[in-house]
């Protein structure tokens, strides 16, 4: 029997906003920019300052992820808002410079290497169980932004001696509350140079989470033993083959930065959601839970179990469907092109909502309803591959997917079988500044199962 709970969703414009209105709402919380109509219609456009474009169709987002990508390069918006972070680091660079970095961090990622990370990420499961277990009411995103932290602290660093997670992770709230604040003056396309108001709180938890960070990289060049092969290891040796150019101590920062944030923040939001679903949804909990005890009789999952797993990962996968951590992203146009039948033109601004992408009526059967199912085998098959777009797709995919998934589907299996979960209040609205977050956070109640 299909149960008839229907998980939170974001609020809806019927009409298209003004550029003011457009301002405004966005401050608030970015997905409530996308119309109506995109839910409904491949493609969405009109004019406010510049052209823009809200493209939700599997056919477009393959041309503008994959088959004409240079002719979209990250667009100044989405740029501007984490650069005081990131500067120009991978995630936000293009054309040569993204790609030598690319090239140099993308051998972190290899599965093989993913896999060799697995104990820790098992680890950080039972000691996630091990903090649950005073049971009661809890928050759980703050429950899974530590368990990710752990993690992403031993890919990254080799460990955490330089980091006190709480101090960096209020600079990262921080950040996202003023900087990652969709500024209105963004929005009114002034320039980069015009001083705008939360900058300065914004700068402050910059210096707190770069002073960290640079401490960490100032210790490793002291270091006579440094750890093998960690990401901060494959930073400081990379070199652009054509011209020979290092990373700056600056661009080491950026990107450190930005791996250490990127890293954990968007898996812990993927399980949070999870678990807000299934307490929600008790049969759907307890099929996984059964999966899970089945296999792993009592002890905490490894990569070998994953495979027997399929439930933890079709949940995980209808988590990113109805709450993408990363809900909309944003291109500019080159040079003229079509998308959906449409003109582009040279500075059109192309809105990537994965956030409607992934409830639009034309791609999903009942795409307000959390169904894991859609992600079983059989049914997965049918899927477009760009009808679901958590991780991006084409060369710029996310370079952190297979991490991110073993490390979620790690944590899920294990904490799903020692503990349920029932809802408690108040319950989470999702809201976007620079991720998909559950405000105030997900409150459950957490019960020990013997
Ligand atoms: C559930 C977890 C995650 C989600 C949903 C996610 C989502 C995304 C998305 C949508 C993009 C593409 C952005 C674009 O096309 O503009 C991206 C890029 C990226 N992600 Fe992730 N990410 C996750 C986890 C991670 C992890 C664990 C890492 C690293 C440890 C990571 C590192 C990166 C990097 C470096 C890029 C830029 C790649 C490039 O431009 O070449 N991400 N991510």
């Amino acid at each position: 029997m299909p149960h008839d709970f229907i998980p939170v969703g974001a609020p809806v414009h019927r009409r298209i906003l003004n550029r003011l209105e457009t301002a405004m709402v966005a401050r608030r919380n970015v997905l409530e920019i996308i119309p109506a109509l995109s839910y409904r219609q491949p493609i969405v456009s009109g004019e406010m300052v510049m052209r823009w474009h809200m493209l939700a169709d599997p056919a477009g987002m393959k041309r503008v992820m994959l088959d004409n990508l240079p002719n979209y390069p990250k667009s100044e918006i989405m740029k501007r808002m984490l650069r005081p972070a990131i500067g120009e680091s991978l995630f936000n660079a293009d054309g040569p410079n993204w790609k030598w970095q690319r090239q140099a961090v993308a051998p972190v990622f290899t599965h093989r290497n993913v896999l060799a990370l697995a104990p820790a990420m098992t680890a950080t499961a039972q000691r996630t169980c091990a903090r649950l277990a005073r049971g009661g009411r809890q928050e759980l995103v703050a429950e899974m932004l530590t368990a990710t932290f752990d993690v992403i602290c031993d890919v990254a660093l080799s460990g955490r001696e330089h980091f006190d997670s709480d101090t960096f992770g209020e600079a990262i709230t921080e950040y996202f509350r003023t900087a990652g604040r969709a500024s209105l003056l963004d929005f009114l396309a002034v320039p980069e140079w015009f001083p705008r108001p939360g900058r300065l709180l914004a700068s402050r938890s910059v210096q707190v989470m770069h002073s960290m960070v640079g401490a960490a990289i100032k210790a490793r060049r002291r270091d006579a033993n440094p750890p093998a092969d960690d990401l901060l290891a494959r930073m400081l040796a990379a070199q652009d083959p054509e011209t020979g150019h290092r990373l700056s101590a600056e661009d080491l920062i950026f990107n450190m930065q930005f791996f250490i944030v990127a890293g954990h923040e968007t898996t812990a939001l993927a399980l949070a959601w999870a678990l807000y679903l299934l307490a929600n949804v008790p049969e759907e909990q307890e099929r996984a839970r059964a999966q899970a005890r089945d296999r792993l009789q009592g002890r905490a999952a490894t990569p070998e179990d994953l495979p027997h797993l399929p439930l933890a990962r079709q949940i995980l996968e209808e988590s990113m469907r109805l709450y993408p951590p990363v809900g909309l992203l944003a291109r500019t146009v080159l040079e003229n092109d079509e998308l959906c039948g449409r003109e582009m033109r040279p500075n059109d601004i192309v809105f990537l909502p994965i956030w409607a992408l992934h409830r639009h009526e034309l791609w999903w059967d009942q795409p307000e309803h959390f169904r894991p199912n859609r992600f079983a085998a059989e049914s997965s098959a049918r899927l477009n591959k760009y009808q679901f777009l958590p991780f991006g797709a084409g060369p710029r995919v996310c370079v952190g997917a297979d991490f991110a998934m073993m490390q979620a589907q790690i944590i899920l299996a294990t904490v799903l079988q020692n503990f349920e979960f029932t809802p408690a209040t108040p319950a989470p609205k999702p809201i976007m500044m620079m991720t998909v977050r559950p405000e105030p956070g997900v409150f459950l109640n957490v019960r020990r199962l013997g």
